[in-house]
């Protein structure tokens, strides 16, 4: 196979601590009870990671943060390092998802920057990117997806080192969902936007997931496109059930 199926699950800023210990052993529970052919990600919030770290022993679920800072340390009041997290048994850190971009105005440059110190620190990034309704319904979708793959994932990426995550905004929480074939279309213009940047090579063996309002439901027909190589999750992630209900369409 030249792109294994990633699930990833994002708790956004979700879950205190028994809450999160409990859906990660239950989580753990079921991805131990059969063979999934798939590879699985869960990135709770900061303050759980060492929590639900635990949980995950002896799993095959990789854990990753929700964001790093570009810096490895220093006077950064309220941020986390992606020496940090990988000091508490990281592999992965989401970088560039919607709501940082929004909350946090993170531009395409500080994601790139940030990308390249999670790596440095030997983190594998999931770099999300995503057209808003209006930049739909202007007919913009491709172009802000090719810039933002242009602007924000930095020329050390490598199909081990990086994931891409295309979730387009209104999707997000919403139960909206763009149409397969428009889901395809992106996914295949981000790889065509990976080839420029990355060569023909990279691009062939990146991971591209999708993520937005990704159920149980629609997860079997997301998951059999050609281009998409995972989900990134956010609502559907916190319910255990749900979780494994999609992962067992990635395995298909
Ligand atoms: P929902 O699955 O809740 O739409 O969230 C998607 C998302 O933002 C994952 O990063």
């Amino acid at each position: 196979m030249l792109r294994k199926k990633l699930i990833a699950g994002n708790w956004k800023m979700n879950c205190l601590s028994k809450e999160g210990t409990d859906l990660a052993k239950a989580i753990a529970a079921k991805v131990k009870q059969e063979n999934y052919n798939c590879d699985f990600l869960i990135c709770p919030p900061f303050t759980l990671l060492s929590l639900v770290k635990k949980c995950l022993r002896g799993t095959k679920i990789a854990l990753g943060g929700q964001d790093a800072h570009f810096a490895v340390k220093g006077a950064h009041t309220g941020d986390i390092s992606p020496l940090m997290l990988a000091d508490l048994g990281c592999s992965y850190t989401i970088l560039g998802h919607s709501e940082r971009r929004t909350d946090h105005h993170e531009t395409n440059k500080i994601v790139c920057q940030k990308a390249i110190a999670a790596h440095a620190a030997g983190l594998k990034t999931v770099i999300c990117i995503g057209e808003t309704e209006a930049q739909r319904d202007e007919g913009k979708t491709i172009k802000i997806c090719q810039d933002q793959i242009s602007g924000s994932v930095p020329e050390d990426s490598t199909a081990k080192n990086t994931v891409i995550a295309y979730e387009p905004i209104w999707a997000i929480g919403t139960g909206k969902t763009p149409t397969a074939a428009d889901v395809q279309e992106v996914h295949a213009a981000i790889r065509q936007a990976l080839v420029k940047k990355l060569g023909k090579a990279t691009a062939a063996r990146m991971r591209i997931l999708y993520g937005g309002s990704v159920k149980p439901g629609n997860a079997a027909e997301l998951l059999s496109l050609p281009d998409v190589d995972g989900a990134l999750i956010g609502g559907a992630s916190l319910k255990v059930d749900d979780f494994i209900a999609i992962a067992k369409n990635a395995t298909k």
